[in-house]
């Protein structure tokens, strides 16, 4: 199964970038983390990060195409791109919104995601172990298709 895990604006800076809300661990070890958990599942993941809405649009579209799954951080365009969402509306396989923060628990512009409705669940609140429980929920989904 085909898995991309696709990271939006400032993410690349995990790691450095508020330690108190985000964690220690770096975009390079999240990369690790989630090659690794798909190889461990039998997954074909590719994972990616950008700080240009246009690219993410790009790669959602491609998925789309595929009909590939997606594990989506959209980062701040959760919150007003109309852009992504429409993008995600496209996807024919799952997808899966992961937030590291609890969104809900933080200032009230990050309560609401415009990608959730046309998402087919949503972690958040687990730092980077939300992407590790999407993967694995990907995989036995998957696993009950066959
Ligand atoms: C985030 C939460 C967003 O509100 C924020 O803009 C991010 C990261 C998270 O993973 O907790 O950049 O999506």
């Amino acid at each position: 199964m085909k898995v991309y895990v696709l990271n939006g604006p400032n993410l690349g800076r995990l790691g450095t970038r508020q330690v108190d809300v985000y964690g220690v661990t770096s975009y390079a070890d999240l990369v690790a983390l989630c090659v690794d958990t798909g190889a461990e599942l039998g997954l074909d993941v590719t994972v990616r990060q950008t700080d240009a809405e246009h690219e993410l649009l790009g790669w959602l579209h491609a998925a789309a195409d595929e009909g590939a799954a997606v594990v989506l951080n959209p980062a701040a365009w959760s919150h007003y791109s109309i852009a992504v969402r429409d993008a995600c509306a496209m996807l024919r396989g799952p997808l899966i919104e992961v937030h590291i923060s609890n969104i809900h628990a933080r200032e009230e512009f990050r309560h609401h995601s415009v990608v959730s409705a046309v998402a087919t669940g949503v972690i958040c609140g687990l730092g980077v172990d939300g992407y590790r429980l999407a993967l694995r929920h990907l995989a036995a989904q998957a696993e009950t298709a066959d």
